[in-house]
C-alpha cells in the first residue's frame, strides 16, 4: 500500500475508534476532541493504553516506522531522511530502496550551503519545501536539520551541517524547523551532541571541558529547542564523557529535559541504542534502527520484562509515551493532515533561490566574471563534476531528485545555441588520466574561455556519511589538471563543488575567478548559470574558515589525540578555539576566511552607532550603521557584528558573531541596518558557576563584511554584571 492510501486507511480507523472505544460507545473519547488542550488529550490517551501497545510506540517495527494501533485510531508513524529533500523509500525491512515511482521529490542544497546563504528567509523556505513534500508522502518526522558544528574539514559530513559557528547555524536552525513544523510535520533535530566526525563514529568517546559543550556544540540543539520548539531530537552515535549518547543521562535528562525544558520525543540515531536499563533510564523515547529483530530491540520485550519485573519504574515508561503521543498530537495525525504537496513549480524555485544565494565568488580578478554571453563564441567546461549528478549521494541524505541540472546542463541552457560549449571530463577516478587532461587542456587552448567544474563527490571516502577525508586535496589529479588548463588559457574560472574547504595552494594564485557553488540541489545548474553569467550577483559567504593547509586547522594541532581519538576517546583540546575563532586567536592566516564572498558589485559601511538599550531584557545594545550599495549592479551583502570583550574574567576567543544581517540593495541604494544585541551577546559560560557570565566591561564592536575585513568599530559599556543559569 502506498503512503498516502494508509492515510486514508487510518482515517478511517479513527473514525472506527469513535465508537469502539471500550465502555464510551457512541461517544466522542477525549483524546479526539482537538477543542481539549494537548495534555488533556495526551493523558487521555494514554491511560487507554496497555502495557503492550506502550511498548510498540518507543521502538521501530520496521526501518522508519512505530505501528498502528487500531483500536485506538493510532496511525502506523513515519519518519523519514533528511536533512535536504524527503528521501526515498526504502523497504521495510532492508537499506534498499523501495522500488517505488512516486517517491522522487525536490532536491534542496545541502546544509551547509544553506548556512553559505546567511539568510534565516531562505532557510524558512527550505524549511516549507520540507514540510509541504513530507506531508505528501505521508511523513510525520523528518530527521533534520543536521546541526554539528564543524571542528575538523574533514568530516564527512560537514556537508550535511550548518557550518563552524554556533550563532550563524542557530538562526538557519531555528527558521528551517518552524517551516518544517508549520505544516504539521515535525522537524528531528540531530545529532545530540558532539557528533563531529565520521571516524569510529558509533564508538568513539568525546571528553571536552563543559564551556565548549555550553558555548560551541550546545548552543544550535537549544535554539532548535527553545526557540524553534522542535518536536524530536536524535541522539549520537558517539560516547560523550563514557557515556553512549542516546542513553546519556547528563546530555538528555539534565540538558536537554530538566534545563532546557524539552517536552518532545529523543529517538536514537539508527543503531545508536546500546542497553535495556541506560535506554529505560537515561533520557531515550524510541529506540530506531537496532541492527536485530523489531521485538530484541532494547526498548522491546527486554524492558516491558523489565517494567514487570518492577526493575524499572512503570513511569519511565509513561513518561516516554507521553512524549512520543505529544508529537503525534502536534502533528495532527488524530484530526487530519493536510495533503501537502510535491514537486511543484514553487518547490523548485525555492530550491534555485537558495542555491544561487549559497553561491560563494571566492575571486574575481579583472574582474573575470560575469562572463557576457553576447562576447564570447566558445567555452570549454571541463571536469567530472560537470555532468556528474549529486542528489543521490551522501547515504542517508540522499535524495531521488525529480530532475538535477548539472552545472554543464545549466551553462547550456544559459547561453543557448550562439555559443560554442565543448565539454571534456578532464580528469575521472580510473582511467587514462593523462589522456583525458590533455583532451581538456586542448579544448580550453582553443575556446575563448574555460571553466573547470573540479572538488569533490557525494561518495566515500568525501562528503559521505560513515567516513572522514583523508586529506584537504582535489582528487584524482585535478590539481594538476588546472594548473595545465590555466596556463592553456589564463581565463579560467575554477567552479568548486563540495561540502566543505579544499586545498588551493598549487594554482590558486593563476587562477583569475573561483567559485565555492556548494551541492546545490536539483536546480544547482541553473543558479550556477545565473552567477557565472551575470543574472544575480554572488551573495553566499562562507559558514566555515577554507584553511591553507590541514596542519593550520584547530583539530589537528592536538595529534591524535584531538582528532580522530586514540584508544577510544578523542579530546578536543582545542576548547573554544573552532572555526575562526582558532585562526584569530592563534594569528593563523585563513586561505578564506569565515564570513567572506565577493560580489559583482561593492557596499560601504558607514555611520556606525552603538545605542544602549532601553529595555535591557530585550536588547542592551542595537548596533545601527548604514550599507550603500556604491557599484553599479544590484547586489546582496551580508553584514556582520562580531563582539570582543576587553577584559574578560575568563580568557575569550579573539571575537565572536553575535548578528548579522543580509541586504539586498540596488546601486546606488542605501540601508539603514539595525541589529539588536541581547544580553546573552555579551555573555561567556562560566563553568565554576554554572551559568552564563555578562561582565560589567568595554566590549568592542565590530561590524565587517566578513570576520577579517571589518569595516567599523564602536565600543560599548555594559554596566551591569549578571549571571543567568
Ligand atoms: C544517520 C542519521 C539518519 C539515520 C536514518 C543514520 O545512519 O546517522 O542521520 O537519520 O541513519 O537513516
Amino acid at each position: 500500500m502506498n503512503t498516502p492510501d494508509r492515510h486514508r486507511v487510518f482515517a478511517g480507523v479513527v473514525a472506527l475508534a469513535l465508537l469502539t472505544v471500550p465502555g464510551k460507545t457512541q461517544e466522542r473519547s477525549l483524546y479526539l476532541d482537538v477543542a481539549q488542550p494537548v495534555e488533556a488529550r495526551v493523558q487521555d490517551l494514554l491511560s487507554r493504553m496497555t502495557l503492550d501497545e506502550k511498548i510498540a510506540l518507543v521502538h521501530g517495527d520496521s526501518k522508519f516506522t512505530t505501528p498502528a494501533i487500531p483500536r485506538l485510531g493510532i496511525p502506523l508513524r513515519w519518519m523519514s531522511d533528511g536533512p535536504h529533500g524527503v528521501r526515498e523509500d526504502v523497504n521495510a525491512n532492508n537499506w534498499f530502496p523501495a522500488g517505488r515511482t512516486d517517491d522522487f521529490a525536490t532536491c534542496l542544497p545541502v546544509g551547509i550551503a544553506l548556512a553559505a546563504t546567511w539568510n534565516p528567509e531562505a532557510a524558512q523556505d527550505y524549511g516549507d519545501v520540507i514540510g509541504e513534500e513530507a506531508l505528501n508522502r505521508g511523513k510525520n518526522i523528518m530527521l533534520g536539520p543536521g546541526v554539528n558544528l564543524m571542528r575538523t574539514p574533514l568530516n564527512g559530513r560537514n556537508a550535511e551541517y550548518l557550518g563552524e559557528d554556533p550563532w550563524l547555524a542557530s538562526r538557519m536552525a531555528v527558521s528551517y524547523i518552524r517551516a518544517v513544523q508549520s505544516h504539521s510535520v515535525a522537524s528531528c533535530v540531530k545529532h545530540f551532541a558532539a557528533n563531529n566526525q565520521e571516524t569510529r563514529r558509533n564508538s568513539i568517546n568525546v571528553e571536552m571541558d563543559e564551556r565548549t559543550l555550553r558555548e560551541i556544540y550546545l548552543p544550535v540543539f537549544k535554539a532548535a529547542v527553545q526557540e524553534a520548539g522542535a518536536w524530536a531530537v536524535m541522539g549520537a552515535y558517539n560516547k560523550f564523557r563514557g557515556e553512549f549518547c542516546c542513553e546519556n543521562e547528563y546530555l538528555l535528562n539534565r540538558v536537554l529535559k530538566q534545563e532546557w525544558g524539552f517536552s518532545g520525543l529523543v529517538m536514537s540515531d539508527w543503531g545508536g541504542t546500546h542497553d535495556t536499563r541506560e535506554a529505560a533510564l537515561n533520557g531515550l523515547d524510541l529506540e530506531m534502527g537496532t541492527n536485530r529483530p523489531y521485538n530484541k530491540f532494547y526498548l522491546a520485550d527486554a524492558f516491558r520484562d523489565g517494567l514487570q519485573k518492577g526493575e524499572f519504574p512503570m513511569a519511565a515508561l509513561d513518561d516516554k509515551v507521553r512524549r512520543n503521543l505529544r508529537v503525534m498530537f502536534a502533528t495532527r495525525v488524530f484530526d487530519g493532515r493536510p495533503e501537502g504537496s510535491i514537486n511543484t513549480k514553487a518547490h523548485q524555485a525555492a530550491a534555485r533561490r537558495v542555491a544561487e544565494e549559497a553561491m560563494v565568488l571566492l575571486k574575481n580578478d579583472g574582474p573575470t566574471l560575469p562572463l557576457d554571453p553576447a562576447q564570447l563564441n566558445s567555452i570549454a567546461v571541463i571536469g567530472d563534476n560537470a555532468t556528474r549528478p549529486q542528489a543521490y549521494g551522501g547515504d542517508s541524505a540522499r535524495i531521488k531528485a525529480f530532475y538535477e541540472v548539472s552545472p554543464l546542463d545549466g551553462i547550456l541552457r544559459r547561453v543557448g545555441a550562439s555559443v560554442n560549449v565543448t565539454f571534456s571530463e578532464g580528469y575521472a577516478k580510473d582511467g587514462d588520466a593523462g589522456a583525458r587532461a590533455a583532451r581538456a587542456v586542448q579544448a580550453a587552448r582553443a575556446a575563448d574561455v574555460a571553466i573547470v567544474i573540479a572538488g569533490l563527490t557525494r561518495q566515500r571516502p568525501f562528503d559521505c556519511e560513515g567516513v572522514d577525508r583523508k586529506d584537504l586535496r582535489l582528487p584524482y589529479g585535478q590539481d594538476d589538471l588546472i594548473r595545465q588548463v590555466v596556463q592553456a588559457n589564463p581565463r579560467t574560472i575554477v567552479v568548486l563543488v563540495s561540502g566543505g574547504p579544499v586545498e588551493m595552494d598549487s594554482w590558486l594564485a593563476q587562477v583569475p575567478a573561483v567559485v565555492e557553488a556548494w551541492y546545490s540541489g536539483m536546480e544547482g545548474g541553473n543558479a550556477l548559470a545565473r552567477i557565472l553569467f551575470g543574472d544575480v550577483s554572488p551573495s553566499g559567504k562562507l559558514p566555515c574558515t577554507f584553511p591553507k593547509r590541514l596542519e593550520d586547522t584547530p583539530a589537528f594541532a592536538g595529534g591524535a589525540r584531538a582528532y580522530p581519538g586514540e584508544n577510544g576517546t578523542e579530546h578536543y583540546d582545542e576548547g573554544l578555539l573552532v572555526g575562526y575563532r582558532w585562526y584569530d586567536t592563534k594569528n593563523i592566516e585563513p586561505l578564506f576566511p569565515f564570513g567572506y564572498g565577493l560580489s559583482y558589485t561593492a557596499f560601504q559601511y558607514s555611520d556606525l552607532k552603538v545605542i544602549a538599550g532601553a529595555d535591557p531584557q530585550a536588547a542592551v545594545a542595537t548596533v545601527e550603521f548604514k550599507l550603500t550599495n556604491t557599484g553599479a549592479r544590484e547586489g546582496g551583502e551580508i553584514a556582520q557584528v562580531y563582539v570582543h570583550q576587553g577584559k574578560p574574567g575568563l580568557s575569550r576567543p579573539n571575537k565572536e558573531l553575535k548578528g548579522f544581517c543580509k541586504v539586498f540593495l540596488k546601486p546606488g541604494e542605501q540601508q539603514t541596518i539595525s541589529i539588536p544585541l541581547p544580553r546573552s551577546a555579551f555573555a561567556y559560560y562560566d563553568p565554576a558557576k554554572g551559568g552564563w557570565l555578562a561582565e560589567q566591561d568595554d566590549f568592542q564592536i565590530l561590524v565587517g563584511a566578513s570576520s577579517r575585513d571589518i569595516r567599523l568599530q564602536g565600543v560599548f559599556r555594559l554596566q551591569q554584571t549578571t549571571l543567568e543559569k
